[in-house]
C-alpha cells in the first residue's frame, strides 16, 4: 500500500478539564483524495483538524507527514492550510491584500504574488475582485476569499472547517460543486468538516463518521449509505426506516412478525439486531402480494417522487419513496428485495463488522 501522507496513531487529546475530547484515535489519510470528517457538534471534529493543522498538541500519540513525526513541528512549517469556521479574514485589508498576506510574509516577489493572486481569484470564480473592500463582499464571496487566501500558498493539504455552514442553500450547493472541482483541479488533499450528512455524501471519497472522539465508521459514501454498520451511523446518515428484529439463522432475519430472505449473515442464533431499509428500495404493490402490509398515514409530492409515509399493524413507521402514488387511510402492500434488508447488530465496531464480514463471505 501507498505510504499514507498524514497518520494519527493512538492520539488522545484532553482539554484542561481531565475529559477526553478525543481517545485513542488512529487513522490514516491517502494523498489527492478529498475526506470529510462527519458528525454532531462537539464530536471533535475542530480538535483534530486543529491538531493536523499544528494548532494543537495531542495529549499523547503521534502524528505522522509522510511517514515523518510532526507532532512538535509548528504549524507554520508544515505543508497545510485551514480555512477556519469562522473564516477571519482581515476586515481593514482588501481582497487582494487578504490573499497576498501570507505570501507577502514569505517574502515572495511582488509580481509572483500579483500572478498567484490573480490565479486563487479565477479558481475561486471572483476575477476582477483585487480591490474590493472586505465589508463589500457578501458572505459567501467571503467564503471565497478565504478559499482563495489559503490555496494561494499551494499546500499539499488544505483543511475545511465547516466552511459553507453560513451560506444559503442555492449558494451552498454551488460552493459544493465548486470546492470538489476545485480538489480535482489542484489534485491536494481536502480534510473538510460538516456535520451535514448530505454534503458528506455529495463530495467525498473517504468519510469519516465521528460520535464522541470516536471514528465510528469510515468509508466512500456508497460504502457508507449501503452498509451502516449500526444504529447511530445509519441515523446519522439519514436512513429512515430501521426496526428492530431477530436474526434466526444466517440470512434469515424476522421482524413485523414475518420471516425474511436476507444476504447477511455471522451472527449468533435468534440475536436481537435491527435492520434498515431505504424509502427508494421499497415497492408499492397490492395487499396481497406485499412482503408488509401498510396503512397510508400521509403523502407528499417532491417533485421527483412520492414520500408516502405508512404504519404497520406494529406501529412501526415506513416511508416509503414512489413514483407511484397512494391514498392516505388505505392499506397497501410493501416488497424489496432480500438484498435490500441491511441487517445491524447492536453496537457493533467497525473493526468486529469487517472481521464478521470477512469470516462469513467466505
Ligand atoms: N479549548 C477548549 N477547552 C476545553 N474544552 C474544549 C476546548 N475546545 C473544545 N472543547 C471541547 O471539546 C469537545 C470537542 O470540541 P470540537 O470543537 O472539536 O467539536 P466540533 O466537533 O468541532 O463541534 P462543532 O460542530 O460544534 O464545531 C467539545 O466537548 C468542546 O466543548
Ligand atoms: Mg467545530
Amino acid at each position: 500500500m501507498k505510504e499514507p501522507l498524514i497518520s494519527f496513531k493512538n492520539i488522545t487529546k484532553t482539554y484542561d478539564n481531565d475529559v477526553n475530547v478525543l481517545e485513542n484515535l488512529n487513522f490514516e489519510i491517502e494523498e489527492g483524495k478529498f475526506y470529510t470528517l462527519l458528525g454532531p457538534s462537539g464530536c471533535g471534529k475542530t480538535t483534530i483538524l486543529k491538531m493536523v493543522a499544528g494548532f494543537l498538541q495531542p495529549t499523547s500519540g503521534e502524528i505522522l507527514f509522510k511517514g515523518q513525526k510532526i507532532t512538535d513541528v509548528p504549524a507554520n512549517q508544515r505543508e497545510i492550510n485551514t480555512v477556519f469556521q469562522d473564516y477571519a479574514l482581515f476586515p481593514n485589508m482588501n481582497v487582494f491584500e487578504n490573499i497576498a498576506f501570507g505570501l507577502k510574509i514569505k517574502k515572495v516577489p511582488a509580481k509572483e504574488i500579483k500572478q498567484k493572486v490573480t490565479k486563487a481569484l479565477k479558481l475561486v470564480q471572483l476575477p476582477g475582485f483585487e480591490k474590493r473592500g472586505i465589508s463589500e463582499m457578501s458572505g459567501g464571496q467571503k467564503q471565497r476569499v478565504a478559499l482563495a487566501r489559503a490555496i494561494v500558498n499551494e499546500p499539499m493539504v488544505l483543511l475545511l472547517d465547516e466552511p459553507l455552514s453560513a451560506l444559503d442553500h442555492k449558494l451552498r450547493s454551488d460552493m459544493q460543486y465548486d470546492l470538489r472541482e476545485l480538489q480535482r483541479n489542484l489534485g491536494i488533499t481536502f480534510i473538510f468538516v460538516t456535520h451535514d450528512q448530505e454534503e458528506a455524501l455529495a463530495m467525498s471519497d473517504e468519510i469519516f463518521i465521528l460520535n464522541d472522539g470516536k471514528i465510528v465508521q469510515s468509508g466512500s459514501p456508497v460504502d457508507i449509505y449501503d452498509e451502516p454498520i449500526n444504529h447511530y451511523v445509519a441515523d446519522f446518515i439519514g436512513a429512515s426506516n430501521i426496526v428492530k428484529a431477530t436474526m434466526l439463522e444466517d440470512e434469515l432475519v424476522e421482524f413485523t412478525g414475518h420471516q425474511f430472505e436476507c444476504v447477511d449473515g455471522g451472527m449468533r442464533p435468534n440475536e436481537a439486531v435491527e435492520v434498515v431499509l431505504r424509502p427508494e428500495d421499497l415497492e408499492l404493490t397490492d395487499v396481497a402480494t406485499g412482503k408488509l402490509q401498510v396503512k397510508v398515514e400521509a403523502q407528499l409530492f417532491l417533485g421527483v417522487h412520492y414520500e408516502i409515509d405508512c404504519f404497520d399493524q406494529e406501529g412501526n413507521e415506513w416511508i416509503v419513496h414512489s413514483t407511484k402514488k397512494s391514498v392516505p387511510g388505505q392499506w397497501i402492500g410493501l416488497t424489496f428485495m432480500p438484498e435490500n434488508i441491511h441487517v445491524m447488530r447492536l453496537n457493533e465496531s467497525e473493526a468486529e463488522f469487517d472481521a464478521r464480514l470477512e469470516s462469513y463471505d467466505e
